[in-house]
């Protein structure tokens, strides 16, 4: 079950010109949490609705109950959470959504681009190899690079014009990667819907199992809206809130 508490902001730094890192004393939330799953942020104005943001690392051994969050500036909501500093308090709702399912001896290809790249880290495995993507050089986020090359077998950059790592899409590396190493247990993968539909199709190409999480606009957070409602191939829509935002990457329809 979530839980709603007022957690402190324990520190609060930026990761780039567009990126924040906060982490939060997250109380009783911190030894709850699955990989992949997110917390509904009251962001400012008590009118206004909660931002849900991916959980990055959290570390569920008292006293040390903390969580951290990723985020670029969007809107109102996250503009506002970027001016938070250490002290100041968040309503918090979480952890929410089914999050992945991460076996410690599993071998994962982690995928992540741009913003979809922080909730890869809880996904890591020693056996596991991570592409990393982003737009250009200065949307990289140096310090969570580092940290999946200390965690990871091995760690690929890949960059859309070619300012930082391969010059290209990620999936082009996940075809690099399953052409040459084989055993994975899946394809985990974070980031924008196309992104997401291209690296599915590479790893469909040599059978591996691919699970996504999927990004839609949300209101209530729990399933009780319809706010966050995705269509799926088989014609159901589902909640990207409950019923993800982890899915099978053949249960989605990728051409809505
Ligand atoms: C499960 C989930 C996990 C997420 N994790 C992260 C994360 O770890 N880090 C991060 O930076 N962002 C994450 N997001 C996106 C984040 O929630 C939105 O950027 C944020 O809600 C925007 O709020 P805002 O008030 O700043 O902007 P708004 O004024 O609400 O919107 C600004 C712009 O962003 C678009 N937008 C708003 N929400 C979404 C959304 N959910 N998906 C796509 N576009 C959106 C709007 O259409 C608009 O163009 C996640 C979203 C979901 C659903
Ligand atoms: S946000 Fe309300 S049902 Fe998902």
């Amino acid at each position: 079950m979530p839980i709603q508490q007022l957690c402190t902001v324990a520190a609060a730094t930026k990761l780039n010109d567009y990126a924040w890192h906060l982490v939060l004393e997250a109380g009783r939330m911190a030894s709850m949490i699955r990989p992949g799953q997110f917390l509904h942020i009251k962001c400012g104005h008590s009118r206004m609705l909660r931002r849900p943001i991916s959980i990055c690392e959290w570390m569920g051994d008292e006293p040390e109950d903390l969580v951290s969050v990723v985020f670029e500036v969007r809107g109102d909501g996250t503009a506002w959470l970027s001016r938070r500093k250490p002290g100041d308090r968040l309503d918090v709702l979480g952890p929410l959504g089914n999050g992945f399912d991460v076996q410690r001896k599993g071998k994962y290809l982690l995928v992540g681009g741009g913003i979809g790249v922080p909730p890869m880290l809880g996904c890591v495995t020693p056996g596991s190899i991570a592409i990393l993507g982003c737009r250009s050089a200065d949307r990289e986020m140096p310090a969570l690079t580092e940290k999946f090359r200390e965690e990871c077998k091995e760690v690929i950059l890949c960059s859309d014009d070619g300012t930082v790592g391969y010059h290209g899409f990620v999936d082009a590396q996940v075809r690099a990667v399953l052409e040459k190493e084989k055993g994975f247990t899946a394809l985990l993968a974070c980031g924008p819907k196309p992104m997401l539909r291209a690296v599915w199709r590479a790893a469909a190409e040599f059978g591996v199992p691919v699970r996504v999480s999927m990004e839609e606009r949300m209101a209530c957070g729990v399933g009780a809206c319809l706010g966050c409602a995705t269509p799926m191939a088989d014609g159901t829509m589902k909640h990207v809130c409950k019923d993800g935002p982890v899915f099978n990457a053949e249960e989605v329809d990728w051409n809505a």
